[in-house]
């Protein structure tokens, strides 16, 4: 049985989590990181932290007799050892902001990390922690970035700049949309707020920071999505030579974001390694992990859409207030401050348009993240497609006909946007009419029109996303100044076995397969005979990592066109081998072949054969090619999603009764994978919808986290996901692929909560924020019956 809400289960889940506590099972308890329960050093220590109970406070004195005492404990680090190590503050992504890796002076939100301590074991590291006496002057604190837009706080001592303003960022044409605005015949305006949210990965993160005196090297092992990046930024930080430097991250129990950034606790593992010479291990517990490591969104948009009468949008406007936490560590890049905001026109052909966002300072965890998200997309993909139902509710217009009506055409591609970005394709009205088609979308209307006479609430909601993924191109998007291009390494055996690696770094997204299928596909060989590798610094290719959907666009680029080198060689040998000219030999059906000599052909077995044994006398023997790929231009991956919704007008409980999502994510390498990609990205964008919010009180106090609190949709909660597809290859890619991973997640909000508004919209309800709980619900149904 799916059921929509979590009430019901709360103290289902209040028991599993006693029940846990009670058996201390440490994936729910202290967090894991398998892959890191794997590596156990001799001499090994571990790390726990301290962190501040006061969202904002001076921090007068740090005491560590106490846990010096306990026997056992081997170092107390705190914020004033790294400033005398010059290692207090991490550069965050852009580059814009910098982090106090333990704080020093001030903590500027709760749980952030004050000292750390190294023990034998983790548990002595952990009683010894609380006895780390830290004399806090607790100070006023400011939660709400509107309050802190006033400046009446100054949060950051440590800026030059005496505001919590952060930055300011704008694209498009202000006076042309404003004019747009003012003349337009209906104009709609409505905040829509993108919820603090986090991407709570299965396993939380760690590190074991291995400083290998004799050799010189240290090797981190960690839960990275980025590993080469990582690598770099240690290298930057601790000066330590990036060859001497090695990270290896392997099965990291589910990233989404949130382990691109890099985090205290990695920082002071390695710091601790160094000065004691031997391996410190760190694993973050499940709070930790909610509390302190990258939150995704808390974005307050004010959406303004005109239109004319019959429907045609003339400008759309949005102002962004951004809450960034306590240090600016967005994941977004450096010539975007605002990430791929400028993606908010969506799939609609808006003649003007201008967004600002402007960032701020909170007393609250860093972040901004792309959880499962190409840098602010899904604000983006939400606040157009709540926009266009609000418009379609002012206009008393069927939303599909206000969308049909508003969509970029097929001969508009390659589109430009009035905001900036070139879309290389897509076919908004076939993939929206397929999805019409599935789900019965006239039937479900008439339904609905039946319910709605009785006094039942049902609601069916769309969202007809258009998005943006696979960063690079390198001359628009860095990483601490790192070109987004990505990379692969192919080796070919002699057998015709081989060796496929990337610089990107799969958190279960099945790049062991989908990267065999690319490789195996231009190559002819077998997919189950390469065997594909990622997330070790010493052996693949320097790349950027995996997130914002960005593998298959950029990786599998470089896949592609490696293998393409590598068939170019085999050419030459298979010529070699045929006796005959370069030019007479054709790539066909998987073989070289001579051209008009039929049955004339060798395998690319035989040329990987050949190339160790019998090489062509002009080319070098083997049979290996690596290509750094820098994309042209982003993939612009599309979806139309359907949600059909009953609540109950008593309880405010909602019932996802159907949910079909309609993708095109251009050519597909493997259906099954994608289907998994949509599967969890839809139950992400469930809970978002439905269940999950990072929420602090007036005080400062974070109240979710552990997952009693934080809630992560089970089984039971899930409703039934229908797929289909359609297929608009993106031109510029090597196979036509575009990204498909975050396309759930950013597409489904918006369905889920348009199509509650429309449940509702009968007793006059325009808006409802996420998460939708009954209680709100409830509360939503109560205020309008008491306004009629
Ligand atoms: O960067 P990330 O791996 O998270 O996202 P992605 O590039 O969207 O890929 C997610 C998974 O779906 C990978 O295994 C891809 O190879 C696969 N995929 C596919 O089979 N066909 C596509 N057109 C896009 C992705």
């Amino acid at each position: 049985m799916a059921s929509s809400t979590v009430e019901d289960l709360l103290p289902l889940r209040h028991a599993m989590g006693r029940a846990m506590k009670r058996k201390e099972d440490p994936r729910f308890i202290r967090g894991a990181g398998r892959f890191l329960d794997d590596v156990v050093l001799p001499h090994m220590l571990y790390l726990a932290l301290v962190h501040s109970p006061y969202p904002h406070a001076r921090i007068k004195s740090i005491d560590k007799t106490a846990a010096l005492a306990i026997p056992g404990v081997k170092a107390v680090i705190t914020g004033e050892d790294l400033v005398a190590a010059k290692l207090a503050w991490l550069p965050t992504f852009h580059g814009f902001d910098q982090q106090m890796v333990l704080a020093v002076g001030k903590a500027l939100f709760q749980h952030q990390e004050v000292a750390g301590v190294i023990a034998t074991s983790r548990e002595i590291a952990l009683d010894a922690a609380e006895l780390v006496e830290v004399d806090y002057e607790p100070l006023d604190c400011v939660v709400d970035p509107f309050e802190s837009k006033l400046d009446k706080i100054i949060l950051r001592d440590d800026r030059e700049a005496k505001t919590n303003h952060i930055y300011h960022w704008e694209v498009g044409a202000r006076e042309a949309t404003d004019a747009a605005l003012e003349a337009a015949d209906v104009r709609i305006k409505e905040r829509i707020l993108s919820p603090r949210c986090h991407p709570a990965p299965l396993e939380p993160c760690g590190a074991v920071a291995d400083m290998n005196k004799a050799t010189g090297r240290l090797t981190i092992y960690m839960t990275s999505q980025a590993p080469h990046v990582h690598r770099t930024a240690f290298s930057l930080v601790t000066g330590i030579p990036e060859d001497k430097i090695h990270v290896i991250s392997l099965d990291v129990g589910g990233g989404f974001g949130n382990k691109v950034p890099v985090y205290p606790g990695y920082v002071v593992a390695t710091v601790a390694s160094v000065i004691l010479g031997v391996p410190v291990k760190w694993v973050e517990t499940r709070t930790e992990n909610l509390t302190t490591t990258g939150f995704a969104r808390d974005y307050h948009m004010d959406v303004e859409i005109g239109a004319t009468k019959e429907g045609r949008v003339t400008a759309l406007k949005v102002t962004t207030t951004a809450d960034h936490g306590a240090f600016d560590a967005a994941a977004d890049p450096r010539k975007y401050p605002a990430g791929m905001f400028g993606i908010v026109t969506g799939a609609y052909d808006f003649p003007n348009a201008f967004a600002e966002v402007d960032a701020y300072f909170t007393n609250k965890a860093p972040g901004g993240i792309a959880y499962r998200c190409s840098f602010r997309v899904t604000e983006a993909s939400f606040a157009i497609e709540r926009g266009m139902d609000i418009l379609a509710q002012a206009l008393k217009m069927e939303p599909v006909a206000l969308r049909k009506l508003n969509f970029i055409k097929k001969e508009q591609f390659p589109y430009p946007s009035p905001l900036g970005f070139v879309y290389d394709s897509g076919d908004y009205h076939l993939t929206l009419d397929k999805a019409l088609e599935v789900i019965g979308y006239d039937e479900l209307r008439k339904e609905q029109a039946e319910k709605r006479s009785r006094g039942e609430l049902m609601g069916i909601g769309i969202s007809t996303f258009a998005e943006i993924v696979g960063a690079g191109p390198g001359k628009n998007f860095d990483i601490l100044g790192i070109k987004m291009f990505d990379s692969a390494e192919i080796r070919i055996h002699p057998t015709g076995s081989g060796i496929v690696r990337a610089g990107t770094k799969s958190q279960g997204q099945g790049h062991e397969t989908t990267w065999a299928q690319i490789v195996a596909e231009e190559l002819g060989l077998d997919p189950q005979e390469l065997m594909v590798e990622e997330g070790d610094t010493d052996t693949a290719p320097y790349g950027l990592g995996t997130y914002a959907s960005r593998s298959t666009p950029v990786a599998g680029g470089a896949l592609a066109l490696a293998a393409r080198r590598i068939r170019e060689k085999a050419k030459k040998i298979a010529a070699h081998l045929m006796e005959a000219s370069e030019d007479d030999v054709e790539w066909k059906d998987y073989k070289f072949s001579v051209k008009g000599v039929p049955g004339k052909s060798v395998t690319m077995k035989e040329v990987a054969f050949a190339a160790y044994t019998n090489p062509a006398p002009d080319s070098e023997p083997g049979l290996e090619a690596t290509y750094y790929y820098d994309p042209p231009n982003l993939t612009f991956p599309h979806g139309a999603y359907i949600a059909v919704v009953d609540v109950d007008r008593d309880t405010g409980y909602v019932k996802v009764r159907r949910f079909l999502a309609v993708d095109d994510c251009g050519t597909i390498i493997n259906p099954l994978v994608v289907e998994g990609q949509i599967h969890g990205g839809l139950t992400e964008g469930f809970a978002i919808a439905f269940m999950q919010e990072i929420k602090y009180d007036e005080s400062g106090s974070n109240l979710n986290t552990n997952f009693t609190e934080y809630l992560v949709p089970t089984s039971l909660e899930t409703p039934h996901w229908e797929t289909d597809r359609t297929v608009t290859p993106s031109p510029h890619h090597p196979i036509g692929a575009k990204g498909v991973g975050e396309s759930p997640n950013v597409g489904s909000p918006a369905a889920f909560v348009n199509a509650v508004v429309d449940a509702l919209s009968p007793l006059g309800v325009t808006n409802i924020e996420m998460p939708m709980t009954r209680e709100k619900v409830w509360r939503a149904i109560r205020d309008a019956e008491a306004k009629a």
